[in-house]
């Protein structure tokens, strides 16, 4: 193994032949003829002329060497469920799933989305896409018929594939009727929907639209569906992700980039390796459910398990038995899960065999010292390794790549820039770099972005400029809009958001969507939604409102009874997943003299924090409200 620190500097000062070399990680049925084009920045082309196929490389590849090796593992404990797919199984589940796509005649760019449960079907979804050329965009099964509308209208699917539930706790949770209101409520109509009857809920298919899928399934038993090569620029999915705006950004991805990028992440950052198991707790509807329950392991030969359930549920050893049955070498779960599990029995973590498990990443929110602490300890000192990035950057900006060289982690702390990442740390005012030690900035990516990150943001490349590129003064470079500090050894600590996204229980949201959502409430004049720290969740969404009629507000029952029905609103709009933790009303929001909310403010007191300057404040009084709201 060399030195990690030469590995970096080569990924950046010697940029193409290093990838040049990655590349060779995928199967190419065209050779790239140029390994980056940045000739028009901030956009950046991968591996340009070169023709591939995502699902090749996660699928069909592998069948020479591994066809009758595990490649899909589901595990359901909603549906006690458990079935093993090699990949001679996988390949032909996918080519079946190709083939009712192609009936409804889905070809290479066309959309389609996929609103499902944690079922294997799902992942025969995305890979029959892949394997199609055309653009998936899978959107989290928690999320509402608005949500889910306002992501029919920006990827105009050709078809939508469903089911008709999810399962939490033992229990269905209708998905069709979510799904056939958010289809009414889309100006875009798909003309197909594929249904999954998982028989959990009872629903009634819409005459010419839907199609069952166990009967077209059955049709295709033997069909042929070969990989559609396509070049290596062509998008393979979009992923809704919130911002600063109510609009979800369809982050899109292109297809040579991110194969190489999660080819070459398997090894050098996870550690895994072919005839391996990961496990990996996410979602599909999440970035991490796509590129480590889904791509990376298989491009990386590995078998994957797709787990549908509780982490507590028969017990909160779950989890562990599972790495013992099936000899987990690779777990990836987020900081939020190891502190539900900290409420459960310890003796839990080391009832099971865990000898095959090398490390248990995290990602997605902060890992506190106490949660790391406690899990690392627990697992008998197995290497616990926090990785941060973003759904826009598909892979980790921050870890410890100990593939390549072995280092020490340093709790808080998701470790150096990886490989490809050329991160600087920047005044947010005068966007100036910060090379010292400890210093706060934001932290900023220089372009190109290395292959798997964005492409741009679906339909809108002007949007992906201005949100990203333009916000530090007088420099065209990527903000992650976290802030973060560096320590003398190079560590970074990430210490939140610039903006307005919040992360409760390690899914992203945008406040503002959470406040449009409110707003929608006839009786509800205004809003602000600020995050909240939580022990559990990390953060919780919490609303301040000022009512327009406040004559029936008169007592403690009645607001409870008008924040259930805000609650409501955004349940059905948004999903629970959304829903804030408190609806609080106001007579007043704090503002400054030229009428911004003060949501730092308001932030700060709800935390019960010193709320800071507040001389451009226009009604001290707004304030104090919250600050008394808070205390009782
Ligand atoms: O604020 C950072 C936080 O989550 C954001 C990205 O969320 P999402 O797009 O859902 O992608 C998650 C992919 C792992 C980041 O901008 N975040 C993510 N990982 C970490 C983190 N904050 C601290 N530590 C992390 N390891």
């Amino acid at each position: 193994m060399g030195s990690f620190a030469d590995f970096h500097a080569r990924s950046i000062n010697d940029r193409d032949a290093f990838w040049a070399e990655q590349a060779k990680r995928v199967d190419w049925k065209v050779q790239p003829q140029q390994i980056c084009d940045y000739s028009n920045p901030p956009f950046a082309k991968w591996f340009v002329g070169g023709e591939t196929n995502l699902c090749h490389n996660a699928v069909d590849r592998h069948l020479a060497e591994r066809a009758d090796q595990p490649a899909l593992i589901f595990v359901s404990t909603e549906t006690n469920q458990e079935k093993t797919y090699t990949y001679r199984d996988l390949h032909a589940e996918v080519q079946r799933m190709a083939a009712i796509l192609k009936d409804l005649g889905v070809v290479k760019g066309d959309r389609v989305l996929i609103y499902m449960p944690m079922i294997a079907e799902a992942a025969f979804a995305m890979l029959a896409c892949a394997r199609l050329g055309a653009i998936h965009s899978v959107v989290f099964g928690g999320f509402a018929s608005h949500s889910l509308a306002t992501r029919i209208e920006d990827a105009s699917p050709k078809v939508i594939i469903s089911a008709d539930a999810g399962s939490r706790g033992g229990k269905g949770v209708p998905y069709k009727p979510l799904l056939d209101e958010a289809i009414k409520l889309s100006a875009h109509k798909p003309a197909n929907v594929i249904m999954v009857d998982r028989q959990l809920v009872a629903f009634t298919p819409v005459a010419g639209r839907d199609v069952d899928y166990a009967t077209e399934r059955a049709k295709h038993m033997d069909t042929v569906v070969p990989c559609e090569w396509v070049e290596s620029t062509h998008p393979s999915y979009t992923l809704y992700t919130s911002g600063t705006t109510g609009k979800p950004k369809g982050v899109q991805r292109d297809t040579g980039g991110y194969t190489v990028a999660l080819a070459s992440s398997i090894p050098h950052i996870y550690q895994g390796k072919p005839g391996g198991t990961f496990f990996c707790t996410s979602d599909i509807g999440w970035v991490v459910g796509h590129s480590y329950i889904i791509y990376g392991p298989l491009i990386g030969g590995m078998a994957t398990i797709l787990y549908e359930g509780l982490p507590i549920r028969p017990d909160g050893g779950i989890w562990w038995s599972l790495v013992e049955k099936y000899k987990v070498n690779v777990m990836f779960s987020a900081p939020t899960a190891i502190r539900v599990l900290k409420k459960q029995d310890p003796a839990l973590l080391t009832k099971y065999d865990l000898s095959s498990l090398q490390a248990l990443f995290l990602a997605g929110e902060p890992l506190d010292e106490p949660t790391a602490k406690w899990i690392s300890e627990g697992l008998n000192g197995k290497a616990i390794i926090d990785n941060y990035w973003q759904t826009e950057t598909g892979w980790p900006i921050l870890t410890i790549c100990n593939g390549v060289e072995k280092a020490e982690s340093k709790f808080g702390s998701p470790g150096k820039a990886v490989y490809g990442y050329n991160v600087k740390l920047v005044d947010d005012q005068t966007g100036e770099e910060l090379t010292g030690a400890n210093q706060k900035g934001v932290l900023t990516i220089e372009g190109p972005l290395p292959p798997g990150n964005l492409q741009t943001i679906w339909g809108d490349d002007e949007r992906f400029v201005k949100t990203y590129w333009k916000t530090v003064p007088g420099k065209l470079v990527y903000s992650t809009f976290d802030w973060a500090v560096r320590d003398e050894d190079g560590y970074f600590f990430i210490l939140g958001r610039t903006d307005d996204v919040i992360n409760v229980a390690g899914h992203r949201l945008g406040t503002r969507e959470i406040e449009e959502s409110i707003s929608s409430h006839p009786n509800i004049a205004e809003v602000a939604v600020v995050g909240v720290a939580d022990q559990l969740k990390g953060q919780v969404a919490m609303a301040f409102a000022i009512a327009k009629d406040t004559s029936g507000l008169t007592d403690a029952a009645a607001r409870k009874t008008f924040e259930a029905e805000v609650m409501k609103v955004v349940d059905s709009q948004l999903g629970a997943v959304a829903r804030p933790s408190r609806v609080l009303f106001v007579t007043a929001l704090p503002k400054t003299r030229s009428g911004k909310l003060l949501r730092r403010a308001i932030q700060a007191v709800a935390e019960g924090r010193d709320p800071g300057d507040l001389t451009t404040m226009d009604d001290p009084a707004a304030l104090q409200q919250i600050v008394d709201l808070i205390k009782t």
